[in-house]
């Protein structure tokens, strides 16, 4: 399932890519004989089949969920004086592209459980400037959406939802792409599917996708074969290349996020008998286990661990970040949430891939911490 010919310089990665190069080189070969290299039809049956897995009506393909989610705040007129309310446990990507048109990211504090925004804090946050609100699915994980979907409907707020880490997971069945207004995926070498580069961006809301399409094709229109420049616009796209490689991906998908449920659990099971505890999870939401985070229990030194594990040849990295408590957003907003905060001290990620030996890594934490084994 995974590539076969990654190496990882020894060390145990957090990742391993899920695809080879043997699995792409007959249509690259095709790619270099024939120098399409962009806008082909690999382009065009990516953006199809993201469309047919997510069940969304509308799918574009970016150069990452950096530039999706940017892209939607152009579409949304978001600029000067306006307010988006973003989750703060996140990469800060969520944050930066609504202070790069000039608007005021709020951010709203996030549960030390499901590590996604909570309901009541998104409710104190609304103000006749909020434009638009950022959801982040939290390591992938989507759960209550469905709440903060309802709040967003019932004040007439459009919902974004930061799905950059969230490809496969569901919430009630309804995968992700389908669940928010309009929704960005990223494609980055960490994720589950990756183009090298990359994202998505899904809608249901026909006007929008008309006017994205046109905005992601520097302005343009086609009419009788010809380019009528109707707006001004952007070039975001993805090669052909890349889309090769998603669409290898995008059809086992389902396979890598069985797969790493199971990884899950063999953590769980060590790990929560040592005090750890993992993301939660609603009853109705699948998690594609994006990444693999837990909270180290109190008196633990997180830090110290992930240097300790370093030492073991072991990759660890924190969970993701305080958006509000980054220098920049804690100099020009002094707004830091509690709970985000605590996440960013407590979590670390562990290594999750296809035969990642989850005993050698648990035994290296028991080892670090000088915790016994129960067994
Ligand atoms: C929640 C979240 N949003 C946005 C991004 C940015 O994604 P990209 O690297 O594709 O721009 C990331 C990257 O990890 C992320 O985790």
């Amino acid at each position: 399932m995974v590539s076969e010919t990654y190496r990882g310089h020894g060390m145990i990665k957090l990742i391993k890519p899920y695809i080879s190069f043997d699995e792409v080189e007959t249509e690259f070969r095709e790619i270099f004989e024939n120098g399409c290299f962009t806008r082909g039809k690999h382009v065009a049956a990516f953006a199809e089949q993201i469309k047919a897995y997510t069940g969304a009506h509308h799918a574009f393909l970016t150069t990452s969920a950096t530039t999706a989610l940017w892209m939607c705040m152009r579409l949304l007129g978001i600029g000067n004086g306006d307010e988006v309310i973003v989750s703060d446990f996140s990469f800060p990507a969520t944050a930066n592209i609504v202070e790069d048109v000039g608007a005021r990211p709020v951010f709203a504090d996030v549960s030390m459980d499901t590590f996604n925004m909570l309901p009541e804090e998104l409710e104190r946050k609304i103000t006749s400037k909020t434009k638009a609100v950022i959801f982040v699915d939290a390591l992938g994980n989507p759960s209550g959406i469905h709440t903060i979907k309802k709040i967003c409907r019932d004040r007439g707020i459009p919902l974004i939802e930061d799905a950059a880490c969230a490809i496969g997971s569901s919430e009630n069945s309804i995968r992700c792409g389908n669940l928010a207004d309009l929704t960005c995926f990223s494609f980055h070498p960490r994720k589950l599917l990756t183009t090298g580069e990359g994202g998505a961006i899904t809608t249901n809301n026909d006007d929008w996708a008309k006017r994205l399409a046109i905005k992601l094709a520097h302005g343009a229109v086609t009419q009788n074969g010809k380019f009528d420049f109707v707006d001004y616009g952007y070039n975001f796209r993805l090669s052909e290349l890349q889309a090769v490689m998603g669409i290898k991906q995008l059809k086992k998908l389902d396979a890598i996020v069985q797969d790493r449920s199971r990884i899950r659990d063999a953590y769980k099971l060590e790990l929560e008998a040592m005090g750890f505890r993992s993301q939660q999870v609603s009853k109705n939401v699948m998690h594609n286990v994006q990444s693999l985070v837990f909270r180290v229990p109190e008196g633990l030194d997180r830090d110290r661990l992930i240097t300790d594990l370093k030492n073991q040849d072991i990759e660890s990295t924190l969970g993701t970040y305080c958006l509000s408590g980054l220098n920049y957003y804690k100099q020009k907003y002094s707004d830091i949430r509690q709970n985000s905060r605590s996440l960013q001290e407590q979590t670390i990620t562990l290594p999750c891939f296809h035969n990642v030996n989850t005993m050698q890594v648990c035994k290296a934490i028991r080892k670090t911490f000088k915790i016994k084994s129960a067994k």
